[in-house]
């Protein structure tokens, strides 16, 4: 992902996080990060169709994001994402990458599991506005 995704995304995030959305200025400022982000957006042709980000700090890598536009979901790209992540933390050598993810989030929480992530904890009202809480994911 570049800044010149942004905008593209933007859509996407309203679509699929509501309340949880980031912002452009969100973005931005990930981005911006060089050394220890690592964005990336699945397109086809000029369209965005999804996108996942990865942040790396010495020893533990977290999965940011990862979405997939609606309409293209249950068709793999979810987990070509996640797989391009969890290649990205290996060449990083990491221990281990962990995650958040709304506790009544189904889809992602099977998606994680099918990846070896196990539920570590749970940290009350995470999301914000939401109030949502969040579990916590491992995958050594
Ligand atoms: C979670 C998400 C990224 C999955 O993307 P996807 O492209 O649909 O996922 P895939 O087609 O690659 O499916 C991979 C696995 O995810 C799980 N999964 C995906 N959709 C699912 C659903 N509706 N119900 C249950 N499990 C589901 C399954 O384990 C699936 O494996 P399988 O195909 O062997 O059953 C997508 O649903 C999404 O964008 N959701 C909204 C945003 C979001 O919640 N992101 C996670 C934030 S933590």
């Amino acid at each position: 992902m570049r800044w010149w995704h942004i905008d593209a995304v933007l859509p996407l995030e309203e679509d699929l996080f509501v309340d949880d959305r980031w912002s452009a200025r969100t973005y931005w400022s990930e981005l911006a990060q060089l050394e220890t982000r690592h964005y990336l957006v699945a397109v086809e042709g000029e369209r965005v169709r999804g996108f996942a980000g990865l942040c790396d700090y010495p020893d533990e890598a977290f999965v940011q994001t990862i979405a997939v536009a609606r309409d293209a979901q249950g068709q793999g790209l979810g987990a070509r994402l996640l797989q391009a992540l969890l290649d990205e933390a290996a060449r990083r050598r990491v221990r281990r990458v962990a995650l958040e993810v709304r506790a009544d989030n189904d889809p992602a929480i099977a998606l994680y599991e099918r990846f070896g992530f196990r539920r570590e904890g749970v940290r009350r009202g995470y999301y914000s506005p939401s109030g949502m809480d969040a579990l916590v994911m491992v995958r050594p």
